[in-house]
């Protein structure tokens, strides 16, 4: 068993990152009789001089309803790069990082993050350095879980967005629109269009024709609605076109919006106005099924760390949590299924994605 662990938050922020720290710190301490180490602001805090809090229960009590994370988090470190238009660790200095977890008696670490976090911790895991990954990401776009934590507060928020838009929208006879997160992926457009009965969704994964969102908006009028609410997802294309970017240097999505709002007030002489959630999306309360996903993830995460397990990630598969290889975890984005059910719902009860060949479909 270990004497100490680690704990660390990496990535943009999610609803949920406390629960999964309290819950850690809980078990480790509790039944286990582990110490807890809080790293800060994500690999940074274990590299030059070391910034880490000491983690007990009571350090960690009254956190599991706050938002952000208690340790601080990075999405861009001093050692990441964009390269090929991809973000990428090259310059971890990982020796460094295992110097120092030594010189502060840390034996094993329990990493919480997206993609690119879960990445470097499989780093760890290469260099025999016992390592539990803990899948976040308000995107729900890690293939190896059927959810991350953070994604369903995402998407009540954006769901609470669409449906207060639907008023004004309804009000004023105008075209509505609501950016969303979810970076190359439209899990938050697609789970909150449903639930808050967006007329049509655009998602990175549906390339969309320009004429199928007009042609969905005069169906609309000539059926008596005057209004149409859009959601787009900030990765969505159109046919043939790159992601828009708010800052491409740093690979920063966004601007899809006010984009289409332009081109459809000028192309339907409607009033158009358009509404970037942004950051609303991560910050603040989690709702209770990422207080229990997180609670669930972070119990599990020690527990594989104290049955001897490295180099995993806990992950939900049918309602459990198991936990599977790191690398599996990492490999694949998991993508919107353009043919699966939610789609096809979707288009049943009348919801465009304004796919150039919509209408036979
Ligand atoms: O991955 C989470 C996410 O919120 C994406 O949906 C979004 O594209 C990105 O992070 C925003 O990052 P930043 O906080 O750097 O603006």
């Amino acid at each position: 068993m270990y004497k100490q662990i680690g704990v660390l938050t990496g990535g943009g922020d999610a609803p949920g990152l406390n629960a999964v720290i309290r819950a850690a710190v809980r078990t480790a301490t509790g039944e286990f009789g582990m110490k807890c180490i809080g790293i800060e602001d994500s690999f940074e805090g274990i590299l030059g001089d070391p910034k880490i809090i000491k983690l007990t229960k009571k350090s960690v009590g009254g956190i599991l309803s706050r938002g952000g994370t208690i340790l601080g988090t990075r999405n861009r470190g001093s050692f990441c790069k964009i390269v090929d238009g991809k973000l990428f660790f090259p310059e971890m200095p990982i020796e460094e990082a295992l110097e120092n977890l030594k010189k502060l008696e840390i034996e094993a670490l329990i990493v919480i993050g997206g993609e690119g976090t879960l990445a470097i911790a499989e780093q760890f895991r290469k260099h025999n350095f016992p390592v539990i990954g803990v899948p976040k990401t308000i995107d729900n776009d890690l293939s190896a879980t059927e959810f991350t934590f953070g994604f369903h507060t995402a998407i009540d928020i954006a769901t609470e967005a669409l449906d207060r838009l639907h008023t004004t929208a309804a009000s004023h006879d105008r075209i509505m629109i609501l950016e969303v997160m979810g970076r190359n992926t439209g899990w938050i457009a697609l789970h909150s269009g449903l639930a808050g009965s967006a007329d049509i969704i655009l998602v990175p994964e549906i390339p969309f024709s320009f004429d199928s969102i007009l042609a969905k908006i005069q169906e609309r009028e000539k059926s008596g609605s005057k209004f149409t609410n859009i959601v787009v997802a900030e990765g969505a294309v159109e046919v043939g076109t790159q992601p828009i970017y708010l800052d491409p240097e740093a690979l920063r999505l966004g601007g899809v919006g006010s984009h289409l709002r332009r081109r459809i007030e000028a192309a339907t002489g409607k009033e158009s106005r358009c509404v970037v959630l942004g950051h609303l999306q991560r910050g603040g309360s989690p709702n209770a099924f990422d207080r229990m996903l997180g609670t669930n993830f972070g119990a599990c995460a020690v527990r594989a760390l104290a049955n001897g397990q490295t180099g995993k990630m806990v992950a939900l598969k049918a309602g459990e949590v198991i936990t599977v290889p790191l690398k599996d975890a990492i490999e694949n984005i998991k993508s919107v299924n353009v043919e699966g059910q939610l789609v096809r719902t979707a288009r049943d009860i009348g919801i465009s994605f304004a796919a150039p060949n919509e209408a036979k479909l």
